[in-house]
């Protein structure tokens, strides 16, 4: 396995736990577990991918544009789900923060998915796309098992 199947394996569950966070109602416990996935989910990824993908990217000149962007949008996605914890479940404005989310990560998933990895396929070794596989994995179990 390399990086980019190793994220893109994360990605996947981003938008199954998007979807079906977007089709719950009012304050339910299928809303509250299908946040909590999300929310877990997004940010162990979020840190193994800055420490074993856009940290290594960086390193180089051609790098830095994309992983400078990319940890930008990590962050606005975490500021979404800082109004999502602070916001009453059972409001519409909470479904109109989790469709902003949903389609924040969306976006954000297409533009890694399409532009990033191109970009990282030149940069990055072949070596370590593979030891970088090994790396994001590790961190992301020890991430998640902290959520
Ligand atoms: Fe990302
Ligand atoms: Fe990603």
């Amino acid at each position: 396995m390399n990086i980019f199947e190793a994220l893109r394996e994360s990605h996947e569950r981003q938008r199954t736990y998007a979807m079906a966070l977007i089709q719950t109602h009012g304050q339910s416990e299928a809303r509250a577990e299908a946040y909590q996935q999300l929310k877990a989910e997004l940010h162990a990824h979020e840190t193994a991918e800055e420490r074993f993908f856009y940290v290594p990217l960086m390193e180089h000149d051609n790098g830095v544009d994309a992983s400078r962007h990319a940890i930008s949008e990590h962050h606005e996605m975490d500021e979404l789900m800082e109004t999502l914890d602070q916001t009453d479940m059972s409001s519409p404005a909470w479904l109109a923060t989790a469709r902003k989310l949903s389609e924040k990560v969306h976006h954000h998933l297409k533009e890694e998915e399409h532009k990033f990895f191109q970009v990282a396929g030149k940069l990055l070794s072949e070596k370590q796309k593979t030891s970088l596989a090994g790396g994001y994995q590790k961190e992301y179990e020890v991430q998640l098992a902290e959520e």
